[in-house]
């Protein structure tokens, strides 16, 4: 055993020693907890190698010690150079081995150091960094396959065409690292087969009918041109076209998001339509700003339809105002239930450029997907240019700088996009950050 005495008097020269050498290379010292990124100096690392033969002398000397006083210093003893003899004073004796070793020993352990993340800290430094690629989808180019697509693609599965946009950057493997966008054709009389899942999903409309609609919770909901309607999680939806024409829609999904979470699930009705409820029962007419008093209102899964008629009129009563310097006149899709984000984990919006409109440059810890609904411009995002026109679908990374130009001197140019903001929002990541 250690003298009490003796115990003290060790730790105390430990602790002094370590200020001294810091101190010495003209740093301040920032204690056992110092971030990873900030290099020891040499002479540091010789001071913590010196208290650890101390140490060891001081065992061979008076026998067992306890453990606790090594802990405390514990990351001042590894070296993060994995190819580095080291001396190691986490056991009784002092004994030399290689980081690389230490970290197979681990392994076998299913154990991982810290010190394994270092590299990749240093990446992060003024981060975070953008993840995914800028890229634009040309509907010059999209539009034949959709086409394409009735005849190729007879019947799925679950009766749905859908083609989907990937992010060139591999690692992606979705539109954006957190939302999938793509397009969902059908035949006219056809019906897409009723189901739900975990997923919550929003379909834009591009070419639509008063005679194309989807039920969610049997609630049937119009799909005219422009219109937005949800289909929230676990809600059912079956899409019927019982026009003269095909049926185009935009669908954008939570999917990247619900799948890193490991809530991924499909649950198939088992009919191929669900039966339509009474209009008094409809889900939105709950969620509506006129409701039953006689009981609570819906919040998270109400299945709603943003006619567009609607959006235009607000478009036009916001014409004539400055609006944002970086987005135009952009409006927002609030939930009809809370008046939060359009659904828990995605954020819809229109924003209208005006004629010769030249944004200021922002950046935002969110991703987005654009659609445009009309007009052509340009978006820089940090020195790629994207260049577009009607139908057009392009992405903007997280954390990317981006600047929203109309082309046109005479005529407004109208950008649908989603975001997964909410979620940022609802964990303290969401950030934004004008540019001049
Ligand atoms: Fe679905």
């Amino acid at each position: 055993m250690i003298p009490d005495g003796d115990l003290a008097k060790f730790m105390d020269y430990s602790i002094q020693l370590g200020h001294q050498q810091f101190a010495a290379a003209g740093l301040i010292d920032p204690g056992p907890s110092r971030p990873p990124y900030l290099e020891a100096p040499n002479n540091y690392i010789a001071g913590a190698r010196e208290c650890g033969q101390r140490w060891a002398i001081l065992q061979r000397e008076f026998g067992a010690a306890p453990a606790a006083p090594q802990a405390a210093n514990a990351d001042l003893f590894i070296s993060t150079d994995p190819d580095k003899q080291i001396e190691e004073t986490t056991s009784m004796t002092t004994t030399t081995k290689t980081l690389a070793q230490f970290d197979t020993e681990l392994a076998a352990m299913s154990l991982r150091g810290q010190w394994v993340y270092d590299a990749m800290l240093e990446r992060l430094i003024g981060g975070p960094n953008s993840a995914g690629k800028p890229h634009l989808w040309r509907w010059d180019a999209v539009s034949p396959k959709l086409m394409e697509m009735l005849d190729v693609m007879s019947e799925s599965f679950t009766a749905r065409r859908n083609v989907s946009f990937i992010n060139p950057a591999p690692e992606v493997g979705s539109t954006t690292q957190t939302i999938l966008m793509g397009m969902q054709v059908t035949k006219p009389g056809e019906t897409a087969w009723a189901h739900r899942h975990p997923i919550s999903a929003l379909r834009f409309v591009i070419e639509g009918d008063e005679k194309l609609y989807t039920v969610v919770n049997g609630e049937p909901l119009v799909m005219e041109t422009n219109d937005l309607v949800l289909t929230p999680t676990w809600t059912w939806h079956d899409h019927h076209n019982e026009s003269d024409k095909v049926g185009i829609w935009l669908d954008v999904l939570d999917v990247p998001l619900v799948a890193k979470l490991g809530q991924m699930a499909y649950e198939p009705l088992g009919e191929v339509t669900q039966e339509v409820i009474r209009p008094e029962q409809f889900p939105s007419a709950r969620a509506n700003p006129i409701r039953p008093q006689w009981e609570q209102p819906a919040r998270q899964v109400v299945p709603y339809r943003y006619a567009w008629r609607d959006v235009e009129q607000q478009l036009q009563r916001f014409a004539a105002v400055a609006g944002c310097p970086h987005d135009g006149i952009a409006l927002e899709y609030a939930n009809p239930a809370t008046g939060g984000p359009t659904l828990p984990t995605l954020r819809c919006a229109v924003q209208s450029l005006p004629p010769g409109f030249a944004g200021k440059p922002k950046r935002k810890t969110s991703s987005a997907v654009f659609y445009v609904v009309e007009g052509e411009g340009t978006t820089m995002v940090g020195d790629i240019e994207l260049k577009w026109g009607p139908r057009d679908v392009f992405s903007i990374p997280s954390w990317a700088w981006y600047e929203h130009r109309n082309n046109s001197s005479g005529s407004r140019a109208v950008l649908f996009s989603v975001t997964d903001a909410p979620v940022l929002e609802a964990v303290g990541l969401y950030r934004e950050e004008a540019g001049k």
